[in-house]
């Protein structure tokens, strides 16, 4: 396929999951790029791609100095901090000084101020923010990764948490993260205004409970996921019990009711209609972190 803008792409969050994923697509289709990072020793090498930084996002002048000659900025969201909007707004910003004029956003679904998923609340910060620049953008808010189940896993492969159990518990449209970074791809190299100012929810193809989405994971992977519901308490107590901080407690209670309480179980039609290909089934995601490893 013909591409109708070439210009200059900055990838940001190049190191990780969703930004080399993006990174690896834009090169395959021939793109000028430039992937920026905390450490440029750990980027990929790819053709086409300037390596830039070392550039932290809240280091605007870094940012000023990775993000120069690009006009896109694909902006992957930092780590949970508690002073993501500071971090994000210095990226944006420095992108703006140095010539930057469109800004694709990796947010999350369901962001929002009251969003029950306690990291979706500063995303929303974030969409404000990029609101008010004044900067062309788009928002993708992905839904919750078809990978991170796994990650949750304990040793003995059971995910335990308040999601709910039964037919009637709330759904989640796990999507994976390369339909994620399809969708942001084609955003990225077209020239069409079309998504300026745009949310998309970038989700799967179908909203499961977590009763029926961690058997499919099983029977993926051939190892013996299960999942077990868990009281509030319960989840309480056994994590605290476990050494882990309040504020990675409140965080994983919260992921878990998410999906109880319904806010995560529409399905849309973004993957399919940006990247002419049906949204992957949670069975075919094909990455299964080990357990233990959720952020
Ligand atoms: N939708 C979901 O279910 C879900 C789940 C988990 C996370 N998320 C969000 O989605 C983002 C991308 O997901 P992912 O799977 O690609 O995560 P990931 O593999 O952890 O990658 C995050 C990337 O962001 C970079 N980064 C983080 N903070 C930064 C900062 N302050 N300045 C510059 N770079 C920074 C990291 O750099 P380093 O390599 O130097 O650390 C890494 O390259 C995450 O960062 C998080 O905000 C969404």
């Amino acid at each position: 396929m013909a591409e109708q803008n070439l210009a200059t792409v900055a990838v940001t969050g190049a190191t990780g999951a969703l930004g080399s994923r993006i990174a690896a697509r834009l090169a395959d289709r021939g793109a000028s790029q430039l992937l920026v990072a905390r450490d440029p020793s750990r980027l990929p090498d790819l053709p086409g791609a300037q390596h830039r930084g070392p550039a932290t996002y809240e280091d605007t002048a870094a940012m000023r100095t990775a993000l120069a000659g690009a006009s896109t900025l694909v902006l992957i969201s930092s780590h949970p901090t508690g002073k993501r909007l500071e971090e994000h707004a210095s990226a944006v910003q420095a992108g703006m000084e140095v010539g930057i004029d469109r800004v694709l956003y990796v947010s999350l679904i369901g962001a929002g101020p009251t969003a029950t998923y306690r990291n979706a609340r500063d995303h929303w910060l974030t969409e404000q923010f990029l609101d008010l620049s004044g900067v062309r953008h788009t928002t993708f808010r992905s839904g919750f990764y078809a990978s991170t189940p796994a990650a949750l896993a304990d040793e003995e492969f059971v995910i335990r948490g308040p999601g709910g159990s039964g037919p009637e518990s709330g759904r989640v449209a796990f999507v994976t993260h390369d339909d994620i970074a399809a969708a942001i791809t084609n955003v990225a190299l077209g020239d069409s205004t079309d998504h300026d100012g745009a949310v998309l929810d970038v989700t799967g193809p179908e909203a499961l409970t977590l009763d029926e989405a961690v058997p499919r994971i099983a029977t993926a992977t051939g190892r013996p996921y299960r999942y077990e519901a868990e009281t509030l308490e319960e989840a309480f107590a056994r994590r605290w019990r476990l050494g882990i901080s309040g504020e990675q407690i409140e965080a994983w209670i919260s992921w878990y009711q998410a999906i109880a309480g319904g806010e995560l179980s529409a399905v849309t039609d973004v993957v399919p209609r940006l990247t002419g290909s049906p949204a992957t089934p949670i069975t075919e995601s094909g990455w299964w972190p080990s357990p233990k490893t959720a952020w």
